[in-house]
């Protein structure tokens, strides 16, 4: 098969756009995904100051790099979680793609560690707060990546979800119609209220185009899946639209871009049509670190409570 644009020999089918690439075009195909995210959805300019939060996968590490590619400022995070084996592997990928790649392009990378830094893992957050690890997980990521990105004076986190990660959320949220999550669910959150903007410049690749990506642009990055996921209701829906790509590509682009297109206009009207107090509950500093919530104490606070109680005290659901 040839390339679409040089006709040079293809290493890889684009099946939803209907095109082969070889090596180099398929590099620039990629990088003009991710600029046309950043553009359609003005997630930020060469004036942003970003902060990627890198776990040492295909996607994140992607990001990065084709972020200094495409010229912006953009430092890494990497928080360790203490997951047995997996974590210590994953910081592995990160440091040597910062030797290689971050380093030279003049970008550093800013790290976390919940045992050394907070004194748990992310197995004991969950046996201690009845969480289930991914959800333990998420909440400690989400507070340290507001607080690292606030504290280091970053405009905005960049993540690495592609297509398949949005697509697969969006099929849970629909699955359960919780218009709630749909609300948030967007390739840009806002600044205000204390936190930091939130973009997701992967939304135009799939993960099999994030990892061919990684193979062609010589990025070494971690395979395996987090073992807390194993068996989680994201993986399986992923397979299922798997299997829906298979026999009609584009499926999934199509699901995930129509719920952009169709769907978020009619929830931002109905949003605005609510009252101030309907559209977000009320938030404040928290007592204990000065972070943005709509209770006295955040959820990260309360998780570190916890974790330092004793295991018979567990039982009150620690949420919002
Ligand atoms: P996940 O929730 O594991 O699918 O990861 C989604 C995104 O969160 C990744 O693409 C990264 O941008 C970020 N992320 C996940 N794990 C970490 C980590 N340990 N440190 C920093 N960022 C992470
Ligand atoms: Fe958080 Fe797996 S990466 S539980
Ligand atoms: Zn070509
Ligand atoms: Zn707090």
């Amino acid at each position: 098969m040839k390339c679409r644009v040089c006709r040079g020999a293809a290493v890889i089918d684009v099946r939803r756009h209907n095109a082969y690439f070889c090596g180099e075009h398929f590099v620039r195909h990629c990088h003009r995904q991710v600029e046309r995210a950043i553009s359609d959805h003005k997630m930020f300019t060469t004036d942003d100051r970003l902060l990627v939060a890198v776990s040492g996968g295909k996607d994140s590490l992607a990001l990065w790099e084709i972020l200094l590619k495409l010229g912006y400022e953009a430092d890494g995070l990497f928080i360790g979680l203490g997951i047995d084996g997996y974590s210590t592997d994953s910081a592995g990928y990160v440091e040597r793609f910062v030797e290689k790649v971050a380093t030279p392009a003049g970008a550093t990378l800013l790290r976390v560690d919940l045992q050394s830094d907070f004194g748990y893992d992310v197995e004991q957050a969950a046996a201690s707060t009845g969480r289930a690890p991914c959800s333990a997980c998420g909440l400690s990521k989400r507070h340290l990546f507001n607080t690292a990105a606030l504290d280091g004076g970053y405009d905005a986190v960049a993540t690495g979800h592609n297509l398949d990660d949005e697509a697969a959320v969006l099929f849970g949220n629909t699955l359960r119609w919780q218009t709630d999550f749909m609300r948030r669910q967007r390739p840009v959150l806002p600044e205000g209220n204390g936190f930091p903007r939130k973009v997701k410049p992967m939304i135009r690749l799939s993960e099999r185009e994030s990892a061919a990506y990684c193979v062609v642009s010589g990025i070494d990055y971690q395979v395996d899946e987090c073992p807390m996921s194993a068996g989680n209701s994201h993986i399986r829906y992923k397979e299922m639209l798997n299997m829906l790509e298979e026999s009609s590509p584009g499926a999934k682009a199509e699901f995930y871009n129509g719920f952009l297109r169709n769907l978020t206009p009619i929830l931002d009207a109905e949003t605005s049509a609510m009252s101030d107090d309907a559209q977000a509950p009320a938030i404040g500093p928290c007592g204990r670190c000065g972070s943005p919530t709509d209770n006295e104490v955040c959820s990260f606070c309360r998780l570190l409570q916890r974790v330092a109680q004793p295991a018979s005290n567990v039982g009150d659901s620690i949420s919002g």
